[in-house]
């Protein structure tokens, strides 16, 4: 019987593709570069799933040429803001994502932030490699202690409370949050949070705000110029989320004018490109959008979105559906 066939659009830890193989006619990205739009529209005709990753653009003028041979696409990551998964359904395909699985990862990387940018990490180690380093003073590269500090989330989400709980007990935080609905009594005594039903009291509470909440229409530019001078100027702002919820532009003016302390991010509104404005502050810690990225986590997406794509083959619902 023929096998199904499958587009992987980017290299993948190496038994995702071995697993993949066992089952289905596998095509792979042996370049690993971003597949043009051409070349992704092409395969919606070519094959019978498709497995992208954030660098895929699957929007609604894509989908418009539907039917297609495509019936599933088994994202690799979460966050699904890449795919119009409304256009998806009227081209009857079922999208399927993989939550869950980096949550652990990802937290890792906001508390990574959180201290980097606390600590000045980054000034410091560029001070050094420069051969700057002159020796230690009283007085050097000064930053701010966590202990007692407010950690406000923006969402409460799974990774918004693994991160939560990571900084309650390695930096003995307490826990503020926002979210567009507010947790039962029990998920909020598990973290002694604090729900503020706005974003700007919220804001105006936390020493330290970070942003857990998906990317899209709806939460683009929450952190816009207002929003940013209603936090205390001696804030950190921490975006392991998605890049479009910070105006990157008011954020760069923001930190050379000390509106807010500094800030640690992991995503930008145009990856890779980084707002140059920002490459040149030395109060922002800039990682390359490594949330999830260990070899155990990256891993682990592959195989979550393998079962997903088993389970939709097999005829029954996917664990992960998201339309
Ligand atoms: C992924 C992520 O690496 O899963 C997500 O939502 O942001 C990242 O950790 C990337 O999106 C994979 O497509």
């Amino acid at each position: 019987m023929q096998r199904l066939r499958l587009l992987i659009t980017r290299r993948l830890p190496e038994p995702v593709h071995e697993r993949l193989r066992h089952t289905y006619d596998v095509t792979s990205n042996s370049d690993d570069v971003p597949i043009d739009p051409t070349a992704l529209a092409d395969a919606l005709h070519e094959f019978d799933a498709l497995m992208p990753t954030i660098t895929d653009r699957i929007d609604a003028e894509l989908l418009r040429a539907a039917p297609f041979r495509t019936r599933v696409i088994a994202n690799f990551g979460a966050g699904i803001e890449h795919v119009d998964l409304e256009a998806a359904r009227r081209a009857g395909i079922v999208v399927t994502n993989t939550p869950g699985v980096l949550t652990d990862a990802t937290a890792e990387v906001a508390l990574l932030l959180m201290l980097m940018a606390a600590r000045r990490a980054g000034e410091g180690e560029r001070l050094l490699r420069a051969g700057e380093w002159t020796g230690w003073t009283p007085t050097q590269l000064l930053g701010q202690d966590l202990r007692g500090k407010t950690l406000g989330l923006v969402g409460f989400g799974r990774i918004a409370r693994e991160t939560a709980r990571r900084a309650r007990a390695l930096l003995d935080v307490r826990v503020a949050y926002h979210s567009r609905s507010r947790a039962p009594a029990e998920e909020e005594a598990a973290l002694g949070a604090t729900y503020h039903d706005s974003l700007a009291a919220l804001l105006g509470a936390s020493d330290i705000v970070s942003l857990h909440c998906p990317g899209g229409a709806a939460t683009r530019h929450l952190l816009n110029r207002q929003a940013l001078e209603r936090m205390k100027t001696t804030a950190i702002l921490i975006n392991t989320a998605r890049g479009s919820v910070v105006d990157e532009s008011a954020l760069a003016d923001a930190l050379s004018r000390r509106v807010i302390a500094a800030a640690g991010l992991d995503v930008y509104e145009q990856e890779p490109r980084v707002h140059p404005a920002l490459l040149k502050l030395e109060n922002v810690v800039l990682l390359p959008h490594l949330g999830s990225a260990t070899l155990q986590t990256r891993t682990a997406m592959g195989m979550q979105a393998a079962d997903n794509l088993d389970a939709f083959f097999s005829g029954a619902i996917p664990p992960n559906r998201v339309a």
